[in-house]
């Protein structure tokens, strides 16, 4: 019998440097990366694309919208939406704002539950997001929860906007992602939280070399599965 693809689940809250040191692991490993969070900022920038005001009432119709839609990440990074280039307009504070909003709805996370597991493929998975450990992957033999405190969060995420060439403000920052970590803590649908077997990984002050190596020194630790 055929043995299913291993998953790492990396979650944690936004700005955590989750996105960063999953394609870092992805990479040193040759493992396909699943960025979940890009699937619920492509399903809020589709709802407004298409006029749907992300409302509960219309929850049905953005979960139905994005069903209907083709979602394809390239081989050099690149989101397209029925083939239109969506990239950057999905890294917006906006973006991700809009994204935390149409994920409270269940309607939505259930359209995108199967996109999701179907990125698993030999010779493995990083899925990086809220709820791959807890929901998602729940089987995976190695879930890393990321923690960082919000100050500094902010502060990576306002380097990473500028070095983008798109502008931030540090307080607005901060209020926006302290309004996203509440709302993504405590929905009622699969909520950020860790899974019980996570292990934590405090990534405030150590550097993102650290980071990627202490997943890999774990995932090592799990053999027989590489
Ligand atoms: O990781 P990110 O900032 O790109 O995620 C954007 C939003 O999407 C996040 O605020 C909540 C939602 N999200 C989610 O509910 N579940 C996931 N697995 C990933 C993201």
């Amino acid at each position: 019998a055929s043995q299913p693809a291993p998953v790492i689940c990396i979650d944690g809250p936004t700005a955590s440097g989750k996105g960063t040191i999953a394609a870092l692991v992805a990479e040193k490993l040759g493992f396909a990366l699943l960025d979940s969070g890009a699937l619920y900022r492509i399903t809020g920038l589709a709802a407004s694309r298409a006029g749907l005001d992300i409302t509960e009432a219309n929850a049905p119709a953005i979960a139905d919208l994005v069903r209907s839609k083709a979602i394809t990440f390239t081989p050099n990074h690149r989101v397209l939406l029925d083939g239109d280039d969506i990239s950057l307009a999905i890294r917006t504070e906006e973006a991700g704002m809009n994204a935390s909003r149409v994920a409270v709805f269940p309607a939505v996370r259930e359209a995108l539950l199967q996109v999701q597991r179907d990125f698993r493929r030999l010779p493995g998975l990083v899925g990086d997001g809220r709820d791959m450990g807890t929901v998602i992957f729940p089987e995976a033999p190695l879930k890393v929860y990321l923690t960082a405190s919000a100050e500094c969060r902010a502060e990576r995420r306002y380097k990473q906007l500028i070095s983008k060439g798109l502008s931030a403000n540090m307080a607005d920052l901060l209020a926006d992602l302290q309004a996203r970590d509440a709302r993504d803590m405590h929905r009622a649908a699969a909520p950020l939280k860790p899974a019980e077997d996570a292990l934590y990984l405090d990534n405030s002050s150590g550097t993102i070399d650290e980071a990627v190596q202490q997943v890999l020194t774990w995932w090592e630790q799990r053999q027989p599965f590489t």
